[in-house]
């Protein structure tokens, strides 16, 4: 049954980013592409078969969930998962050849034990706390870790050495990164005193790969940048030298459709929708579109969002319901149910993008596109 709305996937311009990638990235570092919050809202199931056609072999996630929906699409793929794993999950995932955070002993015990039952190695990456003060394995903890792994070695194998920044995309954060690599090398040195050295070291995410290239080391967690999206705009106006004199090297996959379900006339003065909102200035007509705030259409972007019909530009009037939108179209001649509306992508010369969307309702890029409910249907277009 077909939903009221679609995502468009292109494969052309996820080639464009991982090639805009691969041109800054150090020869010998592997590029892990960061699948969690759903692939950023582009799909998981339909993002990394399109992502391993195009030759991608690494992927992160967050939990064990998001691991499991990877390996059903890509069984041969490597799996990092960056955070939550409980106790009944970590079998399935030291069973499936899925790594797997450390960031406290607890985990690394339980990683032993259950490694020990099914005779097969936990691989773990050691999260090591540099002043995120999220998770990572703390000083203290250090020497319980060193006596574990080297007591341990024939159901451990350490794969990674990692930490993550703190705001990398900021300049004010910027002391703090700084400080934060120095712990990380300080660390990756005491751990090598007591004989642990690690199959790969990695730090960087988006900001952090194009702010700081020697953060790169031998494996690179990119999120936001392979979707065609900056981490912020300080970083590609610090990266690129430009703010509109050139072409964005990076280009966004993803587009967000629907069609008019609805056209009505609306008399001057008569209020549109809910309440008292919105009052008809003039003799209006409008197009209800049935994408509301369930569907990830932010309730915020009432009486402000945008979308695009006939190759114009179009305002959201009235307050945005549970299902359905309301969008100005008086100045568009003939239009009809089943036109297409795109609320964001590109439409004739017009385009509306993830940014200026989330200017509007004050919601960043990463979680605009990650709230994209899960039922909506992604399509892959060349
Ligand atoms: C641990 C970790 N690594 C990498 C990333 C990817 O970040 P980005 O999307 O900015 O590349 C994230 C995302 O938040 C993360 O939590």
């Amino acid at each position: 049954m077909d939903n009221t709305s679609f995502i468009e996937i292109s494969e052309t311009a996820f080639r464009n980013n991982v090639d805009y990638i691969n041109s800054r990235l150090k020869a010998g570092t592997t590029l892990s592409h960061v699948v969690k919050g759903n692939a950023y809202g582009h799909g998981i199931e339909e993002y990394v078969p399109m992502a391993q056609r195009n030759g991608a072999k690494h992927f992160s996630v967050f939990d064990a969930h998001e691991a499991f929906r990877v390996k059903k699409v890509a069984p041969h793929a490597d799996i990092m998962i960056m955070g939550m794993i409980s106790e009944s999950q970590l079998e399935w995932a030291i069973e499936n050849e899925v790594s797997f955070y450390v960031f406290e002993v607890n985990r690394l015990v339980k990683a032993i034990e259950k490694a020990k039952k099914i005779g097969k190695k936990a691989l773990i990456h050691l999260e090591i706390e540099t002043g995120m003060n999220r998770s990572g394995l703390e000083e203290l903890s250090w020497e319980i870790v060193f006596n574990l792994i080297n007591t341990e070695k024939d159901f451990l194998e350490v794969v990674g050495f990692c930490t993550h920044y703190a705001g990398a995309e900021t300049i004010g954060n910027h002391p703090r990164v700084l400080e934060q690599m120095q712990r990380f090398d300080a660390a990756k040195k005491t751990f090598q005193a007591a004989g642990i050295v690690a199959k790969k070291n990695h730090s960087a995410c988006s900001a952090a790969f194009l702010r700081f290239p020697q953060s790169q080391q031998d494996l690179v967690r990119i999120g936001i940048l392979q979707y065609g999206f900056w981490p912020s705009a300080e970083t590609y106006l610090a990266v690129e030298h430009s703010l509109s004199q050139k072409p964005d090297p990076l280009h966004r996959l993803l587009s967000w459709k629907s069609t008019v379900m609805n056209v009505k006339k609306v008399k001057k003065g008569e209020y549109i929708g809910y309440g008292s909102s919105y009052m008809a200035a003039y003799d209006m007509q409008i197009a209800a579109v049935p994408v509301g705030y369930s569907h990830g259409f932010s309730r915020s972007l009432s009486n402000s969002g945008r979308a695009l019909i006939h190759g114009e530009r179009v305002a959201v009037v009235g307050v945005v319901n549970m299902n359905v939108m309301m969008l100005d179209i008086t100045h568009i001649e003939s239009v009809q149910a089943g036109d297409e509306v795109v609320l964001i992508g590109n439409q004739g010369d017009l385009s509306l993008s993830v940014s200026s969307f989330s200017e509007y309702s004050d919601q960043m890029n990463y979680e605009l596109l990650t709230r994209l409910p899960l039922d909506i249907p992604r399509i892959i277009s060349a």
